[in-house]
């Protein structure tokens, strides 16, 4: 059960809701102990202001704090609080900020979290900054690293690595074919030999605390249709593969993830395509409609702009009101394709016809030519041979014109495929509603 207000929800999906306000009084909407984990990166404690707002350094712990008390309550006992926080200089100083830390020491010293586990996403494709200190004065190395803290109400959330599992190396793969040949059984003072402990498959190997994930994401959805419609994205995007892992790493589908930070709506859209119910919260409802971007696969940018600017004022419900817009370009797409399909067999039909006439003049003048050189006079050789000759290109431009009646037919036909590929895609996105029914199904008849 929740308290949000229409006014709030900005769009709703078959597993999310997107929310629009101020994350506090969000999180007082929802009951206590419900929420399986929260995953947010929240506006960072930076020298200039972004566009997305920043609080002062000093006050900006005592200000996260707020949200980190508000979250508590809905966490569940096993729930979990994970934070992306970047790191900052001093203002006008080579020296760093403490300020992760400090909100490290806030959370578990004054609101009584856990630190699970700390976590450091690395990003190699981070630029470098400040200019003055690494770039210009040369003081400094890239910072290409972000603290993420994995806080937990109890010390006993809910995780299981072996979802996060990741692909075995060349080496350990070659060990796990034929460990005895890799590991000679190494007797140990105990006698335990750990040749069989190594050459056991667990399906993959386990993952560090050291996050790789490149932040260079140019071609998403979202990106492209902002782009098309000449809309600035939210600057300060995460991967989706930071979510991603610790969605999978600490819930179940079917379990529910906030994020209450959601800006670009990242969050939402990885717990979509998990199978995990969502809501995000945002404060500014423009970025927070902006995110429906991120659920509208295949919609041309003009359809998809019209949604967004209705998500400006009230709720939009998905995938209905994306898959109407999509389904009358599938129409109107499939309708132009189908009278061109038209036109091109009937220019196809007359190609054909023309062709096999060249085809008759050509074998007449052919023979003509043939039957004067065996017996005609020399002129009439020649005339014979201009027939063909001509013939001849007659039947070349003839059969350039079939080969293009036959591509232009084959093209207005994919253009008609493409239609119903579209719409097919759409539903493909969120074909993972069956996986709720059954769980709505199995939840009734628990009840
Ligand atoms: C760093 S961005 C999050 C980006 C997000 N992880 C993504 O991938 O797009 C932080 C967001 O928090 C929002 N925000 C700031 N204060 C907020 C508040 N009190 N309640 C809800 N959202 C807030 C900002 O508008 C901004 O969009």
């Amino acid at each position: 059960m929740t308290n949000f207000t229409d006014d709030q929800k900005v769009y709703v999906t078959p597993r999310g809701t997107q929310m629009h306000g101020d994350s506090l009084e969000l999180l007082g909407a929802l009951d206590d102990e419900t929420v399986d984990l929260i995953v947010t990166s929240p506006p960072f404690a930076l020298q200039r202001k972004k566009a997305y707002g920043n609080e002062n350094q000093e006050a900006y712990v005592d200000w996260l704090a707020q949200f980190g008390q508000a979250a508590k309550r809905v966490l569940k006992p096993t729930g979990s609080l994970v934070i992306d926080l970047g790191n900052a200089y001093r203002q006008g100083s080579p020296t760093r900020s403490l300020y992760p830390y400090r909100v490290l020491l806030k959370f578990v010293d004054e609101l009584e979290y856990h630190l699970a586990e700390e976590f450091f996403w690395y990003n190699p494709a981070k630029l470098p900054s400040p200019l003055e200190w690494v770039n210009k004065r040369r003081i400094r190395v890239k910072d290409a690293v972000n603290t993420v803290w994995w806080f937990s109400k109890t010390e006993w959330p809910q995780a299981d690595v072996n979802q996060v599992l990741l692909p075995y190396s060349k080496n350990m793969q070659r060990l796990l074919k034929d460990p005895e040949k890799y590991y000679k059984a190494t007797l140990r003072p105990s006698e335990h030999s750990i040749s069989k402990h190594f050459g056991t498959n667990n399906g993959g190997a386990i993952p560090s605390n050291l996050l790789q994930i490149p932040n260079t994401d140019s071609s998403s959805a979202y990106l492209k249709k902002c782009r098309a419609l000449g809309i600035k994205s939210h600057p300060a995007r995460f991967p989706a593969n930071l979510p991603k892992f610790f969605i999978e790493f600490l819930t179940n589908p079917g379990d529910l993830v906030v994020d209450i930070f959601s800006g670009s709506n990242t969050t939402g859209m990885v717990a979509e395509r998990l199978g995990r119910r969502w809501y995000s919260f945002e404060l500014s409802r423009d970025y927070a409609a902006l995110s429906i971007m991120r659920f509208l696969p295949g919609l041309a940018p003009q359809d998809a702009g019209k949604l967004y600017d209705e998500a400006k004022l009230r709720t939009v419900s998905l995938p209905e009101e994306g898959r109407s817009l999509l389904a009358t370009m599938a129409k109107t797409l499939e309708e132009d394709a189908d009278k061109a399909v038209a036109a091109a067999e009937e220019a196809l039909a007359i190609a054909v016809e023309d062709h096999l006439e060249a085809k008759g003049r050509r074998k007449k003048a052919k023979d003509a030519s043939r039957e004067v050189l065996i017996v005609g006079p020399t002129d009439l050789v020649e005339i014979a041979d201009a027939a063909l000759a001509r013939a001849e290109e007659d039947l070349a431009a003839r059969s350039a014109t079939m080969r293009a009646a036959k591509r232009d037919l084959s093209q207005a036909k994919k253009r008609s495929e493409l239609g119903r590929a579209l719409l097919e895609d759409f539903d493909a996105y969120y074909d993972t509603t069956k996986f709720l029914v059954e769980v709505d199904e199995l939840a009734a008849s628990v009840e």
